[in-house]
């Protein structure tokens, strides 16, 4: 079992600073400590008449706020801590079928209105991450709170070929996750462009097919025991996402996660050149917010299947925009620097605070509400 450890441990500077010298190692420790006491449940201050439950991909949340991928390593330890503050559900950090180094640092620098990252997708490889997992499931089925105990862990997989993205599902399908997230957000090696596979609609949807058969082996396998929705993960950088979406949809997946970050680059005033490391990442966080909200009102228009929505969430305001825009539960990323772990916590209370000044009494009131 390995230790829990959250990757904004990882050192990271401030476009606004001088650069390279602000180094901080201890944004998740403050996090710990902050952990602190809103509601313990998390909706100390609500009423109880307000129904903060969702249902997603036939899967029941005890409320919509789900851990995004890659903010906290996949260790039993991580992904409880996170339940244990809030979350709804929690999703793994994307996992490949050999562990994967990442790239070396500064992996993370922020500015005023977001953070960009360049971690590089860094994993200790399936079969690791297979048993945290199942861990994870053993200890929560035991929490001493008896509501975590359904708590849902999301798992997350990657790969570059549409056979590897077969393989690790089916693999990962054993661990005991009640949902199985598709990074499409890497390019498939095969492709003649080493497209992303999140950027072509043909392409996506011929590897949703392929997860969708390794998975139906898999229940064949373990004699229907193994249901597992699949979630595909898309990128807003390509002109159609809407496009996108119906081609996954119709290729058979269960649920669509929208937004991954948004390229992006910062550059050193100083030296003109390029301040992460792999020169440019992916952009999250408050700026990354009205994009998200366009993603998914077109995706809501186009397809059938719920959508998680995430993207620049930092309070309970943002998660019932999202929501209005047409997501049925919503990811919470980088909203975990800016507000600590406990920003589950307080988000919760804040959209039933929103719900019971205008009162909603369900979720479902609001969900696709901008289309109404
Ligand atoms: C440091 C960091 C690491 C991330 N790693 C992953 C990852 O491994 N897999 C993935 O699917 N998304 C990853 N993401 C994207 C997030 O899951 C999320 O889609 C994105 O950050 C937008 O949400 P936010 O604005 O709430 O952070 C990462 C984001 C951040 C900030």
């Amino acid at each position: 079992m390995r230790k829990n450890s959250f990757l904004f441990g990882h050192i990271f500077v401030s476009a606004s600073q001088p650069l390279y010298t602000k180094a901080y190692f201890h944004i998740f420790l403050m996090s710990a400590k902050s952990a602190s006491k809103v509601g313990e449940k998390g909706f100390a201050k609500s009423d109880a008449a307000i129904d903060v439950s969702a249902s997603f991909c036939g899967v029941k949340l005890r409320n919509p706020l789900v851990l995004a991928s890659g903010i906290v390593d996949t260790t039993a330890s991580s992904l409880i801590f996170a339940i244990e503050n809030g979350a709804g559900a929690v999703t793994c950090k994307s996992i490949s079928l050999e562990p994967r180094k990442g790239h070396g640092s500064p992996i993370i620098v922020t500015n005023e209105s977001g953070m960009l990252n360049a971690v590089g997708l860094s994993n200790p490889g399936l079969a690791s991450s297979i048993e945290e997992i199942k861990d994870a499931k053993k200890r929560l089925a035991a929490h001493k709170d008896k509501e975590l105990r359904n708590a849902r862990i999301i798992g997350n997989v990657f790969a570059t070929s549409i056979e590897d993205f077969a393989k690790a599902a089916k693999e990962i399908s054993k661990s005991g996750c009640e949902m199985l997230e598709l990074n499409l957000s890497c390019p498939n090696v095969k492709d003649e462009f080493g497209e992303p596979f999140a950027c072509n609609p043909a392409m996506a949807a011929e590897l949703t097919k392929a997860v969708k058969k390794a998975l139906k082996e898999a229940n064949k396998d373990a004699n229907n025991k193994i249901n597992l929705p699949i979630l595909v993960k898309l990128a807003p950088n390509v002109p159609d996402i809407a496009k996108i979406a119906k081609a996954v949809e119709a290729a058979g997946a269960d649920g669509i996660t929208a937004i991954n970050t948004m390229p992006g680059m910062f550059l050193d005033l100083k030296t003109g050149k390029p301040i992460l490391t792999n020169k440019s990442g992916g952009y999250s966080g408050p700026g990354l917010k009205p994009i998200a909200v366009k993603c998914i009102y077109d995706i809501y228009k186009a397809v059938k299947i719920p959508i998680l929505g995430t993207g620049g969430v930092n309070t309970g305001k943002d998660a019932i925009e999202l929501m209005m825009a047409g997501a049925t539960a919503v990811g919470v990323g980088s909203a975990v620097y800016y507000r600590g772990i406990s920003c589950f916590k307080k988000i919760n209370n804040e959209i039933a605070e929103w719900m019971k000044e205008n009162n909603v009494s369900s979720l479902k009131e609001i969900i696709g509400k901008a289309h109404k």
